[in-house]
């Protein structure tokens, strides 16, 4: 026998990751029965949370103690006494009534994702999506977006997730060379609304398809930035873009094949001005492939969702941008694992 196989190894990442979807499942559970919004500022014994909850009085301890130990919910005392209440974090990000509530990508992954990411071997044997297409055949967005309360649901999932980014990017990229702003793909209108925020000098205008144009209204209104943020609807593969400085597409090109990436790095290309910028947001991967674990899981999240989509790194953009006949790159970092790539015409 040789030394090294003498070497007992730390089997617990390999056992955290194998048993990581126990941990999902309780947080997302907890979101979807509402747990950390009932709870708001208030300290509630466990069997009183309980019934709130609607939980079975047998499984309330090990469910709210497992979100203790966690650290998703705090605890004040032991045994049945014991009081819970939401930690400073719980109380920013998961109380539906926060503004910075992250739960609407959490709601998305539990009733959409989980069970979809079942079907990853079959999606990495195919190539084929595994998400409602295979029972409606519909595309994604199409099928999404034919529902209201759908298209409530996914809208609030990317806030969820793009909230910090748009904030970073907000704060971190100068502005101050661009007049005119374009966030194809825009959502509920949240880039150009945190943008407007905080450069007023800007005009701005959240491009997306016709369903969610009224969704954006009503959001860019509640921020009070309607003076200087507009709506524009359209479809990216058969509308030109409208012109702009400055273009930004946050989770957009990830969404779709090389051929459609390039047609929509080629439209931009067209609707800027020389000197002007393309900014791509996403998880964008570490241009070795080694480091950014969310980027290369969102790429198989693209998968999962579209079949052909993939996520991509800085160098990956950059080739694929100067044959579209941009000058000038570079790459920001954002938050977590979410940069900008910068492209200058
Ligand atoms: C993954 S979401 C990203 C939303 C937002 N940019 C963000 O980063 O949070 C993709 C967006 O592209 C929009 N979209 C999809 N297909 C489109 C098309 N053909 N034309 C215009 N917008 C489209 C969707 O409605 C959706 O808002």
């Amino acid at each position: 026998m040789s030394n090294d196989s003498a070497v007992v190894h730390d089997p617990s990442p390999i056992l955290q990751a194998a048993f990581g979807f126990w941990s999902s499942k309780v947080l997302l559970t907890a979101v979807e029965f509402g747990v950390f919004t009932k709870l708001g500022s208030r300290r509630v014994m466990g069997a009183e949370l309980g019934r709130e909850v609607g939980i079975h009085p047998q499984r309330i301890g090990d469910f709210f103690d497992a979100l203790v130990a966690m650290k998703f919910l705090g605890r004040e005392g032991n045994g049945p006494e014991a009081v819970y209440y939401n930690t400073p974090a719980g109380t920013q990000y998961l109380d539906r009534s926060s503004p910075r509530y992250v739960g609407g990508i959490l709601e998305m992954l539990n009733t959409r994702l989980f069970k979809f990411w079942h079907d990853l071997p079959e999606a990495l044997r195919t190539g084929n999506p595994q998400n409602e297409i295979k029972h409606s055949g519909k595309p994604m967005f199409a099928e999404l977006y034919s529902d209201p309360a759908r298209l409530e649901q996914f809208m609030g999932a990317m806030t969820g997730l793009s909230r910090i980014n748009f904030e970073a990017f907000a704060e971190k990229f100068d502005f101050s060379k661009f007049k005119t702003l374009l966030d194809v793909g825009g959502a509920t209108g949240l880039l150009c609304t945190e943008v407007a925020k905080r450069h007023p000098h800007l005009r701005c205008t959240s491009f997306d398809l016709p369903p969610v144009e009224p969704i954006a209204k009503k959001c860019i209104a509640a921020a009070g930035v309607s003076g200087r943020v507009s709506t524009a609807a359209g479809d990216f593969f058969k509308d030109p873009l409208p012109k702009a400085d400055l273009i930004t597409m946050g989770m957009i090109l990830h969404d779709w094949n090389l051929e459609k990436k390039m047609h929509l790095i080629r439209a931009a290309y067209d609707a800027l001005p020389p000197g002007g910028a393309l900014v791509a947001i996403e998880a964008l991967i570490d241009d070795e492939r080694r480091e950014n674990l969310f980027g290369l899981l969102m790429s198989l999240n693209m998968l999962i969702e579209f079949g052909d989509a993939f996520d991509y790194s800085g160098a990956d953009f950059r080739k694929w941008c100067g044959e579209a006949g941009f000058k000038r790159f570079e790459v920001m970092h954002l938050a977590g694992p979410a940069s900008a790539a910068i492209a200058y015409k």
